[in-house]
Parts: structure tokens; C-alpha cells; sequence
């Protein structure tokens, strides 16, 4: 195959521009089970450039010809499919190494000069791609050390943009500082703060089936809608990443990102056109709208927990608190829920439930927007007693599509009414092509396209409301930890939370 980035592009959606993508932190997981298979799947499709090279940048020593040898092993592992031999053949022609210590100016020098180098070799127009897969708190210093040898610098047309991973800060003071950091160095635009949740097709296809369908926008909003419940749930404990868990917990690792990018997509206003800034002012506007709660309220609206031992898929699995890398008592938490206020006119009053944890019996994210009942007058010299809510659920993994509940005859001579659901599932309408949820976010940083990315204003916001929850948890220690056993339902106190409203939560193993 003579040139097999070029080979099914489909006519419609163009290659991404010549790049470098220089990746920071290579020898890391995310490289082999994400990046690398993402790349592969954008070749596949046509979608990378010709003119591309990857430099895997990385503490260690390891010649060039060691890292391919170590992708080639991963990539058999971690592709979402087969690999053609002679797409990697030529990957393999674009695959270098640099290695050296993130902290030692003269490293960013010689990375200069390399990349300098294999611009030219490989025409990729001066525009290089830093991926920041680092440990967090090398993101300033790696950037600032590339903006002092002169490589965040755009001039002549070229580009330089940096991708950044999660976690972006541990509190609002440390995301301030880190944007600061950022901005010293480069533009708004040159910097992608990535969210892998937005690279879900589920979680894009929010904004189009609000927007693209007549029927959903009229009725959403606090006239029809009585709340919305956001859940988050997952089988997984901690795995190898006890060390960071420990420092981050269930709080800061899922809500300020992954859970308020699914809040404010479902509750922002309709852009006023699918431009980057354009979705993103909307976002920014509704993680504005959402009140950080006051210290009694977070008492009374916020929930933590943590996994005891217990049955997962019928092994018995270890607390937390027995994970490797975790101190045997700590109190980071391992599940939240939380119930959320946005302040506007859309949705006052129309509370958001927000749940999330490891170790729980079923894995799925999902978000049920439940309307309100219908008045039951009608019904009143019939058995039927209490009408059921109209549901929506939006299913973002694992099984995606989209439901919707409503009540129904059941047939016989008495009047009696059953729920129904009227089920649309990707699998059965589109030809799914397996991926890793990066192709999409790494085409659009090469193409230039921030719309998927979160802007520094949107973190800011989000971590606005977090601050006051990490300030009263932290004042406040857990006393039950352990308070939920591996495998269940979560802390049985998060029924309370919405029990005190009058609702409940959606059974997790339903
Ligand atoms: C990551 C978190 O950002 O998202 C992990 O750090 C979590 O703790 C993961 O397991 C969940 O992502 P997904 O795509 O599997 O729902």
C-alpha cells in the first residue's frame, strides 16, 4: 500500500494538517491505550495527514528504534481493531524518541534541534502538537520551558497548540494558577484542555438531538421537567492509580470535568452556531448559573463514600483502603452525589442529581431527565392511583441510545395504566466503528477546532462551585468510611438526599 493515510477519506471531511505531535509523558499508559490507537484509527480513515511525525518525549533513555519496538507490542494489545501491517509500516517511518528529564533546559534544546529536523525531513510546515500526558505538575513547567526555546511560537502561518490532560488543578486556586501558568506562554487558542468525555459520540449527540429535533426543545425547561438525575456508575476500583486517587478522589477525578460537561451540555441554551466559542460561551454561561453551595448546604446536598470490600462479578474484590498505594486509613472518597441549583430562568428549581463511584454493581453513565406528572383528575373513579413521571434517559455507555417512558392501557375491561418505553439504540441504526474516543478530539487540535475542549473561563466555573465542597469535606472528615460494600448499591445515605425531596434515584441495577 503506497500511501495509506490517503486511502478512505471520506470525500466530505479532509486530513488534519501536517503536524509533529510531540508526546509528553510517552512512556506512560495513555499513550499505548489511547493516543497510539486513536492515531491509527485517524490513519485508517484517511484522516491524518501525509505529513505527520510522533515524538515520544519521555523520562528514560531508549534509542528510536526501542520505542517502535515497544508500540509495535502495544499496538497489538490496545488497537480497537486489526492493524494493517502497512498502515504501521508506515507509522513506523514517523515514530521517534526523545528522552530526558522535564525539568533540564538543555532537553528542550536538543528538542528543538530535533524537531527542527524532522520538520524538514517530513515537511510538516513548522506546526507541532504537544500532548501534556504527564504527572500534573509538569504541565507549567514543560510548557514554559518549550515557550523559552522559542517552540510555542506562531509566526508565518505555522501553528502550536498544546493539549492538555485532566486533572486540570486540584482546587480553584491551583486550575487559576495552572491557566495562569499557561497564558504567560501562550494564547487561548494555542491551549486544548482535553475532557475524553466529549469525545464520546453519545455525549455529542446531546446537543444534536436538543437542537436538531422540534419536539424536545419547547418542553425543556422547568415547566415540564421535574428534575434530572446524572449518574455516573462504574465496576472499576482504583486500579494501579492508588497514588493519585489518593490525592484527588472520586470528587475532583469525575465532577468538575467529565459530570458538568454532561450538566451543561444538557442545560445550556442553544448556540448560536457550532462554532467553538459559540457552544462554549453557552456552556460557560450555565457552570456560572450553578450555585456553590454554602457550608450548611453542603451538608445537607452533597454525599461522599467509600468502598469496603465485596462481591464484583462474583470475585471477591479489596476495600479501598487494602488498594495498593492507599493508606490503610484514608478518607478519600470513592463515591459522591450531589444535588445542583442553576440559577436561571430555564431551570429554577428544577434540581440536577449528579451521582458517580467505583466499585458498583452495574457499570453505565446515563442521564434521566424526569418530567412532571401529569394531573391525575382524569382518573379519579378508576383503580389507577398515582401516575407515573415521563421519562427520558439519555444512555451514554455502555448500551447507547435513548428511551423514553410513558404510561399505557394495559388491555383488559378494568382501567389500569403500565409503563412502556420506546427504545432507540445506536447498534441497531448505525454502523458502530469500534475507537477509542480520541480520534475525534486529536483530529479537531489538528484541524484547529476548540469546540470540544474546555476553555479557562468553563474549568474556572466549574471548580467555583467545587472549592466550597472540598472546604467543608475537609473540615469535616468522614466517620463512617468504609460505608459501602464493592459491588452494591453506593452508601445507602444517598437515597436520603433525594428521599428528603420527595424522589428517588433510578435503581442502580435496574
Ligand atoms: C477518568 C477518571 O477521567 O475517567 C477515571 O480519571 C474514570 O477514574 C474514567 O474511571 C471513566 O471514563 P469512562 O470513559 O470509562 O467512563
Amino acid at each position: 500500500m503506497s500511501d495509506p493515510a490517503a486511502s478512505v477519506a471520506s470525500p466530505s471531511v479532509r486530513p488534519a494538517d501536517s503536524c509533529v505531535m510531540v508526546i509528553c509523558g510517552a512512556g506512560g499508559d495513555l499513550t499505548k491505550r489511547k493516543l497510539l490507537p486513536a492515531l491509527c484509527n485517524l490513519a485508517g480513515a484517511g484522516l491524518l495527514s501525509k505529513q505527520f511525525a510522533i515524538v515520544g518525549f519521555s523520562r528514560g533513555a531508549r534509542s528510536d528504534d526501542e520505542f517502535r519496538r515497544q508500540l509495535t507490542q502495544d499496538i497489538q494489545t490496545y488497537a480497537t481493531a486489526p492493524v494493517d501491517p502497512e498502515l504501521w509500516k508506515w507509522f513506523l517511518k514517523r515514530i521517534y524518541y526523545h528522552g530526558g528529564d522535564f525539568k533540564d533546559a538543555s532537553v528542550y534544546e536538543k528538542l528543538a534541534d530535533r524537531l527542527a529536523e524532522l520538520d524538514r525531513e517530513h515537511g510538516t510546515q513548522g506546526n507541532f502538537l504537544y500532548y501534556l500526558a504527564t504527572a500534573p505538575e509538569f504541565f507549567g513547567e514543560i510548557v514554559s520551558r518549550l515557550h523559552a526555546v522559542g517552540l510555542t511560537r506562531e509566526e508565518h502561518g505555522l501553528w502550536r497548540r498544546v493539549i492538555v490532560e485532566k486533572p486540570f488543578g486540584r482546587d480553584l486556586e491551583s486550575a487559576k494558577s495552572l491557566n495562569a501558568e499557561l497564558r504567560h506562554c501562550l494564547d487561548e487558542k494555542q491551549i486544548y484542555r482535553i475532557d475524553h468525555y466529549l469525545g464520546k459520540e453519545t455525549v455529542q449527540n446531546i446537543l444534536v438531538f436538543r437542537f436538531s429535533n422540534g419536539i424536545f426543545e419547547p418542553i425543556w425547561n422547568r415547566r415540564y421537567i421535574d428534575h434530572v438525575q446524572i449518574t455516573l456508575a462504574e465496576t472499576v476500583g482504583v486500579e494501579r492509580r492508588g497514588s493519585y486517587y489518593e490525592q484527588y478522589g472520586a470528587l475532583r477525578d469525575m465532577v468538575p470535568n467529565h459530570l458538568f460537561q454532561l450538566v451543561s451540555l444538557t442545560a445550556m441554551e442553544p448556540p448560536v452556531s457550532f462554532r467553538a466559542d459559540a457552544v462554549r460561551d453557552e456552556q460557560a454561561k450555565v457552570l456560572h448559573a450553578i450555585q456553590p453551595p454554602s457550608p450548611e448546604k453542603v451538608l445537607r446536598t452533597t454525599l461522599r463514600g467509600q468502598y469496603g470490600e465485596g462481591m464484583v462479578a462474583g470475585a471477591l474484590v479489596p476495600a479501598y483502603r487494602a488498594e495498593p498505594r492507599v493508606s490503610p486509613s484514608s478518607n478519600t472518597e470513592t463515591f459522591v452525589a450531589l444535588k445542583l441549583t442553576l440559577d436561571n430562568w430555564r431551570w429554577a428549581d428544577v434540581p440536577f442529581y449528579l451521582r458517580t463511584g467505583k466499585r458498583l454493581t452495574r457499570r453505565y453513565t446515563e442521564i434521566a431527565i424526569q418530567f412532571r406528572r401529569a394531573p391525575l383528575i382524569l382518573f379519579r373513579d378508576t383503580p389507577v392511583d398515582r401516575l407515573r413521571r415521563n421519562r427520558l434517559v439519555l444512555r451514554i455507555a455502555p448500551d447507547e441510545g435513548i428511551s423514553l417512558r410513558f404510561g399505557a392501557k394495559i388491555p383488559g375491561p378494568v382501567m389500569n395504566i403500565g409503563a412502556v418505553e420506546m427504545n432507540f439504540s445506536y447498534v441497531d441504526y448505525f454502523k458502530t466503528v469500534p475507537n477509542t474516543g480520541y480520534e475525534r478530539l486529536l483530529y479537531d487540535a489538528m484541524i484547529g477546532d476548540a469546540t470540544l475542549f474546555q476553555r479557562a473561563d468553563m474549568l474556572e466555573a466549574g471548580w467555583e462551585v467545587i472549592q466550597p465542597i472540598l472546604d467543608v469535606w475537609k473540615a469535616l472528615p468522614p466517620r463512617s468510611f468504609p460505608n459501602y460494600a464493592a459491588g452494591g448499591m453506593g452508601p445507602p445515605e444517598s437515597d436520603e438526599l433525594l428521599r428528603q425531596d420527595g424522589r428517588e434515584w433510578r435503581p442502580l441495577d435496574g
